[in-house]
């Protein structure tokens, strides 16, 4: 069964670790991902993004095969399935897929409309009993080959977005979606600190959680963080794990092509990444 991360968050925000926000693309990520929780008896929460919905068929696809996989698996630790920067269309599409928690991007949007549209799918949510995460302040990323710092929150305009009723909160405070560049001047933990001082005791979600330093980690967590987003990292080990299999030439070894065994290496490689983070997180054994 898929749960909101409305508990598991404020759970981990009083126990001072972060949950982990892994994103998923296809079956193998989400087995590894699924495997790796409960293996360490960890809560984890599966990240959609839009592109990754639409690369599975839909979020209908998503949640009929996450669900299957719990109950296949026999998985008992706490997973929510949460679609990550979602349009306000995407929303209402995961909602109707049967997702348990949304995260509604309105950062690009003036702050009066950000409001208008998070207030909206406050109502919705609340009546279906799904969590929902807003965000305010903008995550850095690249795009066209430039990566872009992002735009540290606002602590006034995250309150205003807080005090409509969401579950968790994302607040730029200089995070990058991908790797960070060698010129990146680190987290803002002034924007952190007066963020977590305004909207008291909400969960606040770091995103571009790869290649975060461990200390930057830590002291995240201590000014309120309890849901860290990771997706790169997994694409990057992943992919590793895939060219070490083909250059070592053991695709040609036999029946080394057969795409259990192709993708094999991966899949464990994402395992082994997964586990590091619920490890930094602090996150294992909360189940
Ligand atoms: P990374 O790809 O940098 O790990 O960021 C993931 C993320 O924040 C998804 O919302």
């Amino acid at each position: 069964m898929l749960v909101p991360v409305t508990e598991m968050l404020q759970k981990a925000r009083a126990g001072k670790y972060a949950v982990a926000q892994i994103n998923i693309n296809n079956l193998e990520w989400t087995k590894s991902v699924l495997a790796t929780a409960q293996e360490l008896n960890s809560p984890v929460i599966l990240g959609v993004s839009e592109g990754a919905g639409k690369y599975m068929t839909g979020f209908k696809t998503v949640a009929a095969m996450v669900k299957a996989m719990i109950e296949e698996m026999g998985i008992t630790v706490p997973v929510a399935l949460h679609l990550d920067h979602g349009t306000y269309e995407g929303c209402l599409k995961c909602i109707e897929a049967g997702f348990s928690s949304i995260m509604f991007d309105g950062s690009h949007y003036p702050i009066a409309e950000n409001v208008e549209k998070t207030r909206e799918l406050v109502k919705i949510c609340k009546e279906k009993g799904i969590s929902l995460e807003a965000e305010v302040g903008s995550i850095g990323g690249e795009e066209d080959g430039v990566v872009g710092m992002g735009e540290c929150a606002d602590p006034n305009e995250c309150k205003m977005i807080a005090d409509l009723g969401i579950d968790i909160l994302a607040a730029g405070i200089g995070n990058i979606h991908g790797q960070y560049p060698e010129n990146w001047q680190g987290l803002n933990f002034d924007v952190l600190a007066a963020v977590n001082e305004k909207v008291g005791q909400m969960p606040l979600v770091l995103h571009g959680g790869t290649g975060i330093p461990a200390d930057m980690i830590q002291k995240a967590i201590s000014l309120g963080v309890s849901k860290i987003n990771v997706n790169t990292e997994c694409q990057l080990s992943f992919a590793a794990a895939t060219r070490k299999y083909v250059e070592a030439g053991k695709d040609q070894q036999g029946k080394g092509y057969d795409p259990r065994k192709l993708l094999a290496p991966g899949a464990e490689a994402i395992k082994e990444t997964v586990k590091e983070k619920m490890e930094l997180f602090g996150s294992v054994g909360k189940a």
